[in-house]
């Protein structure tokens, strides 16, 4: 295909917001601009589509910005846009604003929305972003760096007065569907128990008499990092407490780990994945999203990449018991 043919870059973040969105936001409006393609942002994901919340972007449109968490084009969830008559209306608008190819910055939902406009003849690159790196096609999403730092330095946190107190703390990370965050967290932060739903094998008792163990041994506090798809954290602690007599706290660190300047990682590979979208649209590409796979930056078809499965690396999670025996 002729490297010239798109015109206009439509862009748009969609899902939950990841620290690294706004380097690849960033990316996609400088990359398309220096190769003379004009560049729209979408406010709200395919809400904002549907509603034409869009408008021009500029090289100075993104002046400021890479050293920021969240995404500047904001983010929504778009339920109706599962219906087929909404893909129609969707693509419809963007052949009225003129844009040929879109850039998708944001999960697997995200992406099913972009293969949807690509069976309707926009060209459409998908770009990962979550915290929760649930994205099977790749090892790398944009924001999960960052959020694991700062759930590490939270962690961290709770941990010195949990020591001082000689508590017992629960401290529960995102990831309603993945525990890649709990995991890497546990690890880094030394902790006692890691409770991830794809291992799921949370048995009170054990822990009460790990606890109990330790307790004997000297220990003066016990961490434990528990995923959000195991939840619960607050009735957790109230029956440790009860049972072991250790005073138990549940700290849910929330919303605070997905925001925050994104670190050097996120802020490269987002910018990375952002200018390979463009790229690829330019090269005539369409219905494909961008990965970093063993350590190399590819792309594959939406639908392929929907089609793989990632679990927990196991290594990993064996490691975490070995290390905290
Ligand atoms: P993520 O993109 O992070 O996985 P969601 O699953 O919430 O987040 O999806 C984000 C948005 O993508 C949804 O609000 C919806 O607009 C769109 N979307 C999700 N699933 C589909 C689907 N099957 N078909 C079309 N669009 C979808
Ligand atoms: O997908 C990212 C994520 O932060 C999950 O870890 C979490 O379960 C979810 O989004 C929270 O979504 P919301 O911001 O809509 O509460």
């Amino acid at each position: 295909m002729d490297k010239k043919k798109i015109k206009t870059i439509g862009v748009l973040t969609s899902g939950g917001d990841a620290p690294g969105m706004n380097a690849a936001i960033r990316a996609v409006v400088r990359a398309a601009l220096i190769e003379g393609v004009k560049v729209k942002g979408i406010r709200r994901g395919y809400m904002g589509l549907l509603e034409e919340d869009i408008f021009d972007m500029k090289s100075k449109s993104v002046s400021d910005i890479i050293q920021r968490g969240g995404t500047v084009l904001y983010t929504a969830r778009c339920p109706e846009f599962v219906i087929p008559e909404s893909q129609d209306k969707a693509a419809e608008l963007c052949k009225k604003h003129g844009i040929d190819g879109l850039v998708v910055i944001g999960g697997d939902g995200s992406f099913r929305g972009a293969a949807a406009l690509a069976a309707r003849g926009i060209n459409t690159v998908g770009v990962p972003g979550t915290i929760d790196l649930d994205i099977s096609c790749t090892d790398y999403t944009i924001g999960f760096d960052t959020a694991v730092n700062t759930a590490v330095e939270t962690i961290d946190r709770v941990r010195d007065t949990s020591t001082s107190h000689e508590r017992c703390s629960i401290i529960e990370v995102m990831g309603r569907h993945a525990g890649h965050i709990a995991l890497w967290c546990g690890i880094a932060n030394g902790a006692e128990e890691i409770l991830i739903a794809e291992r799921y094998d949370y048995d009170e008792v054990k822990i009460i008499q790990k606890i109990n163990r330790r307790r004997e041994t000297g220990k003066k506090h016990y961490i434990i990092i528990n995923a959000e798809g195991i939840g619960d954290s607050e009735n957790m602690a109230k029956r440790i407490e009860a049972t072991t007599g250790m005073e138990t706290r549940a700290t849910i660190i929330g919303h605070a780990q997905r925001g925050g300047s994104p670190t050097a990682r996120d802020r490269v590979y987002g910018s990375v994945m952002g200018a390979r979208a463009v790229d690829l649209l330019l090269a005539g590409a369409t219905n494909r999203v961008v990965a970093y796979k063993d350590s190399q930056f590819v792309d594959f078809d939406i639908e392929e990449a929907l089609g793989m499965t990632k679990d927990i690396d196991q290594y990993m999670y064996d490691l975490s018991k070995r290390l905290s025996k």
